[in-house]
């Protein structure tokens, strides 16, 4: 864990706002998966579009891990960080043709979700490896645009195609060497990790796919937002999954490999994005302290009504008080937190946002034309990679020449 004087430290080098993070932090969490899930022919891809710092896929390519990627651009970024295109599954959804042509081309294991693409993929690349990802038919998540699984998502094939795809699969002689299903984000119940690996597992037979080398069971391991929240028992956790694969590889006849693409768990609690309040003020009774960032830098209270702890860096033992922690960005809902009970907040304070890892710069915008913050990676105390923060004079130049006009 970063030391809050550390951070302040920062702030006077980098300015605000300012993300950093904690990359030994983020091995760890990696690390610790092995130890959790002690099946021997486990392999971690992380999802990169939790956070895709160039510092952070570094870190991990040295660690070992593998890479789910969803864009081509992602792919492209994976390759750059040096992870090799073995080590890369590309699960993205809505596909163009031009693009799976692009990340075929690159050499990159298709995942693929809908009959439709299925086909295309087989006209296009007969006697091709696949990977076919499937509607686990279980909903959790932290937030119903986080719940991936079930009857309202544009995600995966039905169970109830199986039949279907075989007969695709036969025509166009493909080869279906994995099958993969994610059930979502911030998964609330364990029992619905088992109950997606075995509605996964129940298809996965010898009959119906001869030719698995993999099963992969999707990210989504949660961690705690709030303080008062628990953690989940990843070891009691670990044992199950690996109680239930070694069952399931028996009865297929073979010791297949075992995936999982967690982004959330590696990245989530390593993040902070770090803002000076430089605006207080009274609405009626409401206490709102304005600061320099705002919900285009970090989206998730506003997108999933998120709760993310918010730390005052600069006056811990103030004498506590509510506060709307509120953004610069034109829009009501541009908050990080309501009423929200903290030390008092003097103007100049730095605030930290916690758990800002995941999903928050990468989801992140220029809306208003505000570049986005700088980014530092933190190894061992000392800065391991920083990439900077646009001016808004290079902003407003690359957009101006994006532009042609008549
Ligand atoms: C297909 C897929 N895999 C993995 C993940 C990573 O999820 P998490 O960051 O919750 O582990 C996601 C995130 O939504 C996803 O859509």
């Amino acid at each position: 864990m970063l030391d809050q004087n550390y951070l302040l430290k920062l702030t006077e080098e980098y300015g605000t706002p300012l993300y950093v993070y904690d990359g030994d932090e983020v091995v760890r969490r990696y690390q610790d998966l092995y130890r959790f899930i002690t099946w021997p022919k486990l392999r971690i891809h992380y999802a990169m579009k939790a956070n895709y710092n160039p510092g952070i896929l570094r870190l991990l390519e040295q660690a070992g891990a593998g890479i789910d990627a969803v864009s081509p651009g992602d792919v492209i970024m994976a390759l750059q960080a040096g992870f090799d295109k073995e080590r890369i599954i590309y699960t993205a959804n809505n596909m163009t043709d031009a693009e799976v042509a692009q990340v075929r081309d690159l050499g990159v294991l298709m995942n693929i979700d809908s009959i439709s693409r299925l086909s295309k993929f087989g006209r296009a690349y007969p006697g091709s490896k696949v990977c076919l990802r499937f509607n686990p038919d279980v909903c959790d998540g932290d937030n119903v645009h986080t719940m991936t699984g079930g009857d309202l998502t544009k995600f995966g094939l039905l169970m109830e195609s199986v039949e279907e795809v075989k007969v695709i699969v036969d025509k166009y002689n493909l080869s279906v060497v994995g099958l993969h299903e994610h059930t979502g984000s911030g998964l609330q119940r364990t029992e619905s990790v088992y109950q997606s690996m075995k509605n996964l597992m129940a298809i996965a037979s010898r009959d119906n796919f001869p030719d698995l080398c993999f099963l992969d069971f999707g990210g989504g391991f949660k961690v705690p937002y709030c303080a008062n929240e628990n953690r989940v028992d990843y070891a009691a956790m670990g044992a199950e999954i690996t109680r239930l694969f070694e069952a399931y590889c028996h009865d297929y006849g073979s010791e297949l490999e075992m995936y999982f693409e967690p982004g959330k768990y590696i990245v989530a609690e390593a993040g902070h994005l770090l803002t000076t309040v430089n605006t207080l003020k009274e609405n009626r009774g409401r206490r709102i302290a304005g600061c320099d960032s705002g919900f285009p830098q970090l989206i998730r209270p506003v997108l999933y009504d998120a709760y993310h702890q918010i730390v005052n860096l600069s006056n811990p033992n103030g004498n506590p008080a509510a506060y709307d922690v509120c953004g610069n960005i034109c829009e009501t809902g541009d908050r990080f937190a309501e009423q929200r009970e903290l030390p008092e907040i003097r103007e100049g304070d730095v605030l930290s946002i916690e758990n800002a890892g995941a999903y928050c710069y990468s989801m992140g915008g220029v809306y208003n034309l505000r570049p986005m913050p700088a980014e530092v990676v933190i190894c061992q105390g000392r800065v391991n990679s920083a990439r900077r923060r646009l001016s808004t004079e290079e902003l407003i130049n690359m957009i101006i020449g994006e532009t042609t006009c008549e």
